[in-house]
């Protein structure tokens, strides 16, 4: 198979877009920038890769910041587990690297949150070494063009392609060539009417030659992704109202929330809360306002939130699984990170605030 590298490279020249992290040969802020990447578009992680680095300039202020601060800075991408790998992975290098973040692939894998994407986009882009960074834009082109008919959603063909690439990255700009491929997609090779006239490689493209830009790549339909009803309560004590921290592992980990959770079967959103307050902090509520209902939509499921302002009484209210928590007033709340769901009645609970006020 003829692979025009040149061509490639020369087109990645001519065309890369003018992106923070292409201006620093700072292993850290790479590795900063292809995590956020990983999970977010460009135009979306930009600013917050600035500000992240801007707060957190290198390894030793990331392993030494408060996790709350790091997870505020994150707040709003998603995928919250890697940004606390990301911080345990600072500390390890504090810890066990002398500061110095491994640049070979063997030590590199070995931090939380290196998996293949991570150490060959890492290791590629910021330490020359020559290994294929295969994410979705990358498997996208080579299944084009190389008329690759097998399902990208399978480890075998992300394997496969990770082979062949392997063969033709070359030694000279590993980064780079991997950044080539991976803007090609993003800018050329797109999922609908892609723009093969101006695609360097358009000459040897399997998928062009035969016409077949529209099938490929071949992937399975994502599967349904479940939805929930929630219902969430604001108790409010005065001008304050109580918040908690979730638990360090598991879905949005040390993230803080409202008491609540999930509804059974058809039990209403009111009736959910009663129970889930019981359950968690032993306590019953009275009277509920409805102050809001949100549809979120997170990575792996959908849920319709139904937000209820509530009293306690006298009642102790502290989660009787000893999270933490506090009472907080609402210009406390920016200081706290949350999952996005509830910045969508946050503008609703500051009104309720404010109007309560007078
Ligand atoms: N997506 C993943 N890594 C990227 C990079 N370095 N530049 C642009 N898009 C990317």
């Amino acid at each position: 198979m003829r692979f025009p590298i040149n061509e490639l490279l020369d087109w990645y020249d001519k065309n890369k877009r003018d992106l923070p992290w292409r201006h620093t040969r700072d292993i850290y802020k790479i590795w900063i920038s292809e995590v956020m990447l990983q999970q977010t578009q460009v135009a979306a992680a930009t600013p917050y890769f600035e500000r992240f680095v801007r707060e957190l300039p290198d390894i030793r202020s990331l392993a030494q910041a408060d996790e709350e601060m790091v997870l505020k800075l994150w707040e709003g991408m998603g995928y919250y587990n890697r940004c606390r790998n990301l911080q345990r992975a600072a500390r390890i290098v504090m810890e066990e690297f002398s500061g110095i973040i491994p640049q070979t692939p063997e030590r590199f894998e070995t931090l939380p949150g290196a998996g293949p994407y991570i150490t060959a986009a890492v290791m590629s882009i910021a330490a020359g070494h020559p290994m294929p960074a295969v994410d979705g834009n990358v498997m996208r082109v080579c299944a084009r063009f190389s008329g690759i008919e097998e399902d990208i959603s399978r480890g075998n063909t992300k394997t496969l392609i990770a082979a062949r690439l392997q063969t033709i990255i070359p030694k000279q700009r590993p980064g780079d060539f991997n950044q080539a491929m991976m803007e090609l997609g993003a800018l050329i090779c797109l999922p609908q009417r892609p723009r093969c006239n101006d695609c360097p490689l358009h000459g040897d493209c399997d998928a062009y030659r035969t016409g077949r830009t529209g099938l490929l790549p071949v992937k399975a339909a994502k599967k349904k992704i479940p939805h929930y009803r929630v219902s969430v309560a604001v108790i409010r004590r005065g001008d304050s109202f109580f918040i908690q921290k979730r638990p360090a592992s598991g879905h949005l980990g040390g993230m803080w929330e409202f008491p609540g959770g999930k509804s059974r079967g058809d039990e209403s959103p009111e009736e959910t809360l009663t129970r889930e307050c019981r359950e968690e902090l032993g306590i019953d509520l009275s009277p509920l306002e409805e102050l809001a209902v949100v549809n979120h939509a997170y990575s792996h499921f959908k849920i319709t939130m139904s937000v209820f302002v509530c009293g306690a009484g006298e009642q102790a209210v502290r989660p009787l699984n000893s999270q933490s928590y506090q009472w907080i007033t609402i210009a406390d709340i920016s200081r706290f990170p949350f999952p996005a769901a509830n910045h969508k009645f946050f503008p609703r609970l500051r009104r309720y605030f404010a109007s309560r006020k007078s």
